[in-house]
C-alpha cells in the first residue's frame, strides 16, 4: 500500500495541532507540528537580539537549526514566539532552509502526517489525505486564550483576538507560501465542534481519503 501521508493546514488555534497528534495516534505514524519550526527560527532571531526585519539573520538561523532549538515548548508555544514565527515565516530564504527537513519527514516509508500552513500545497503537494481546518476567529481566539491564560500567562482576550487576525492577515497575505486551502484539500470548520466532534470528522476524511 502506498504511504499514508496527511497533510493538516489551517490557522493559528483552528484545532489542527491536536488532531494531527491524534491522528498520529490513531495510524501509528510520526507527526511533525512544522510551526515549531518557524516557531524556533523567531525566537532564536530574538535571542540573537537581532530584529525581526533583519532578513539574513533570519535564513542564517533557520539553516543553523538544530532538533535541540525544537525542545522549549513552553518557550515556543508563547505568543511572542508564535509573532516572531509569523514575521520570519515570510522570508522565503527561511522557507527554503526548511524545506528540505520537512520534505524528508513527509517521506519516511510509512507516511507522515504534517501539520502547518502549506503542507498541502508545498511541502506534500501529492498527499493522498488533506484536510484545512478552520473556526471563525472569535472562536481561535477564546481558545488560545482559555490555554495561555490556563497555565498562567496573562492575556486579554481582545488582545488575543487582535493578535490572530494580525498572523492570519500576514499568513494569507504573504507571497511565500501563503496560508491558502489546497484544491484537493477537505474542509473542516471546527467552530461548532468539540474537540472529540472534530476528530471523528477529520478521521473520517481521512479514512475517505486512503
Ligand atoms: O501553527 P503555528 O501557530 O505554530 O505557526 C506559527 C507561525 O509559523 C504561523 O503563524 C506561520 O506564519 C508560520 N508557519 C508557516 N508555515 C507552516 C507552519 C507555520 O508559515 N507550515
Amino acid at each position: 500500500t502506498a504511504p499514508l501521508i496527511i497533510a493538516v493546514d489551517g490557522p493559528a488555534a483552528s484545532g489542527k495541532g491536536t488532531i494531527a497528534a491524534r491522528l498520529a495516534r490513531t495510524y501509528g505514524l510520526p507527526h511533525l507540528d512544522t510551526g515549531l519550526l518557524y516557531r524556533a527560527v523567531g525566537v532564536g532571531v530574538l535571542d540573537a537580539s537581532g530584529s525581526l526585519d533583519d532578513e539574513a539573520a533570519a535564513v542564517a538561523v533557520a539553516r543553523a537549526l538544530k532538533a535541540e532549538s525544537l525542545q522549549d515548548a513552553d518557550r515556543l508555544t508563547s505568543g511572542e514566539a508564535g509573532e516572531a514565527a509569523s514575521r520570519v515565516a515570510g522570508y522565503p530564504g527561511v522557507r527554503a532552509a526548511l524545506l528540505e527537513f520537512q520534505r524528508a519527514f513527509a517521506a519516511q516509508p510509512g507516511g507522515a502526517v504534517l501539520d502547518g500552513r502549506d503542507i498541502g500545497t508545498v511541502i506534500a503537494p501529492d498527499a493522498p489525505a488533506k484536510l484545512f481546518i478552520t473556526a471563525t476567529p472569535e472562536v481561535r481566539a477564546r481558545r488560545r486564550w482559555k490555554q495561555l491564560t490556563g497555565r498562567g500567562d496573562v492575556i486579554a482576550y481582545e488582545d488575543m483576538l487582535a493578535d490572530i487576525m494580525r498572523r492570519d492577515e500576514r499568513d494569507a497575505g504573504r507571497g511565500a507560501a501563503p496560508m491558502v486551502q489546497a484544491e484537493d484539500a477537505v474542509l473542516l470548520d471546527t467552530t461548532d465542534m468539540d474537540i472529540e466532534t472534530a476528530f471523528d470528522a477529520a478521521r473520517r476524511i481521512v479514512e475517505a481519503a486512503r
